[in-house]
């Protein structure tokens, strides 16, 4: 059963802009260091990390608390299977909303040109 769905598109150039202004206090204050280590794996990370921007955005909307003091940058992480698919490791306040909720869990897909990043996340239940 789908509790919630939530999407987001961002400029990838504002994530650059971002990036150049503050570098790594900029990414450790949005990302894990597994997305963080993913992303500078390619030489132009920023699509990659503007879509891991935008995939925190659209999971706070999925969730409808938008974030803040219920739902950090770091209570979400992208992870990704061999695959490439990505998935959903939530943390502290994002597990409690996902119990708090009834949720199984949180599904996501991204999508990401040179301009934009986009997001669409749903909450799944049992
Ligand atoms: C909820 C949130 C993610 C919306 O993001 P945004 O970039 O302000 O706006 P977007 O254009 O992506 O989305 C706007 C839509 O979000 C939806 N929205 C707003 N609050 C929402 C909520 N609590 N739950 C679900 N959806 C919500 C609305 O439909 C809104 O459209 P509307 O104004 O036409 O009704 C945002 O309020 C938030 O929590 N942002 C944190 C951003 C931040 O800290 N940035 C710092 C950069 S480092």
């Amino acid at each position: 059963m789908i509790l919630g769905v939530g999407t987001d598109i961002i400029e990838v150039a504002r994530i650059q802009s971002s990036y150049e202004r503050f570098g790594e206090r900029f990414l450790n204050r949005i990302l894990h260091p597994n997305e963080i280590s993913y992303c500078l794996s390619y030489k132009a990370p920023a699509p990659f990390l503007a879509a891991r921007f935008a995939a925190k955005e659209a999971i706070s909307k999925a969730f409808g608390t938008g974030i803040g003091s219920e739902l950090g940058w770091h209570d979400m992480e992208v992870g990704r299977k061999a695959s490439g698919e990505p998935f959903v490791i939530l943390h502290e306040g994002g597990q409690k909303l996902l119990s708090a909720r009834g949720a199984r869990a949180v599904l996501i897909s991204l999508t990401h040109t040179q301009t934009y990043a986009s997001a669409v996340a749903i909450l799944d239940g049992v």
